[in-house]
C-alpha cells in the first residue's frame, strides 16, 4: 500500500492566520499531529472507503484531508491494478467526506486541497492514462459536499439568487449501486439532525425504530464519471 503525498497548502503548518479571524470566527486550525491522534481513535472508520465524515466547521479541511489520505491509501492498495476500479473507489472515497464553513475562502481552499490530494495520487499512479472525466467528477462532488454555510443556523451563507433568504443546507448522499452506477439523493441537513436526535432518544427508550430519512430530491443512477451531468 502506498501513501498519498503530503499536501503543502498553508495552513497545514500554520494554526492562526490573523488575530482578527480568531476573534471574528474562532479560526484556529488543528495541527496535523492532533488531527491524526484523534482520527486514530476511529481508525477503522477512517480506513473504510465509504464511511461518511462531516466536519461542521471545517476551515480548510485539516481533518477531512487526513481522512481522505487514509481512504485513498486503501483504494490505492486494493485497486491500483485496474484503473476503472481505482477510479470508482477513489470517487466513492471523495464522495464520503463532507464539510461546512462560514468563510468562503476556507471553503474554496478546502475543496482545492482535497482535489489536489486526489489528483496527485491519481495522476501519479496512472500518468497520461488518468482521465479528465474522473477529475471532473471529483471536482463536482467536492463542490457539492464542501458547503459554504452556517453550521448553527443550518443554512447556506448566501441565497443562490443573491437575495437575503439563505436556503437550507442540503447534503448529497452518493452511493454505488451496481457496477459503475452511482445514485445521488439529497437531504436537508436539519432533517438529518432532527431524525438523528429522535433516533438517539428512541434507542434510549429501547425502541429500535429504523432511521430512514426522506430525500428532498432523488436522481436517476448514472455512471460515476457522469455524476456532474445533473448540473446543480
Ligand atoms: C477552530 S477553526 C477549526 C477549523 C478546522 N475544523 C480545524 O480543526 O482545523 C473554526 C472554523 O469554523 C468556522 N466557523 C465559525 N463559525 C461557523 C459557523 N457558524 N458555521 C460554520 N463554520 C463556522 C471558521 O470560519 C473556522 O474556519
Amino acid at each position: 500500500m502506498t501513501t498519498a503525498p503530503k499536501d503543502k497548502h498553508p495552513p497545514a503548518d500554520r494554526q492562526v492566520r490573523s488575530r482578527q479571524r480568531v476573534a471574528d470566527h474562532g479560526e484556529v486550525f488543528t495541527a496535523e499531529r492532533e488531527v491524526n491522534a484523534m482520527l486514530d481513535l476511529v481508525r477503522q472508520e477512517t480506513e473504510r472507503i465509504d464511511s461518511r465524515f462531516l466536519e461542521p466547521a471545517c476551515g480548510t479541511g485539516n481533518f477531512l484531508i487526513e481522512i481522505l489520505r487514509r481512504k485513498l491509501a486503501v483504494v490505492d492498495g486494493r485497486y491500483k491494478r485496474s484503473r476503472l476500479e481505482y477510479e470508482r473507489y477513489a470517487v466513492l472515497a471523495v464522495s464520503s467526506v463532507y464539510g461546512i464553513d462560514i468563510l468562503l475562502d476556507n471553503v474554496l481552499e478546502c475543496r482545492r486541497r482535497l482535489f489536489d490530494l486526489f489528483d496527485a495520487q491519481y495522476t501519479g499512479r496512472y500518468k497520461k492514462e488518468a482521465r479528465d472525466e474522473c477529475r471532473a467528477a471529483v471536482a463536482y462532488i467536492l463542490g457539492r459536499n464542501i458547503i459554504h454555510g452556517d453550521a448553527l443556523t443550518l443554512r447556506q451563507v448566501s441565497s443562490p439568487d443573491g437575495g437575503d433568504d439563505p436556503q437550507p443546507i442540503v447534503f448529497s448522499e452518493w452511493a454505488l449501486t451496481t457496477g459503475s452506477w452511482m445514485k445521488r439523493r439529497d437531504y436537508k441537513f436539519r432533517e438529518l439532525l432532527d431524525r438523528a436526535e429522535r433516533k438517539e432518544l428512541a434507542l434510549f427508550a429501547h425502541d429500535r425504530e429504523a432511521f430512514i430519512p426522506e430525500p428532498v430530491r432523488e436522481f436517476p443512477s448514472v455512471h460515476f464519471l457522469r455524476v456532474g451531468e445533473a448540473g446543480d
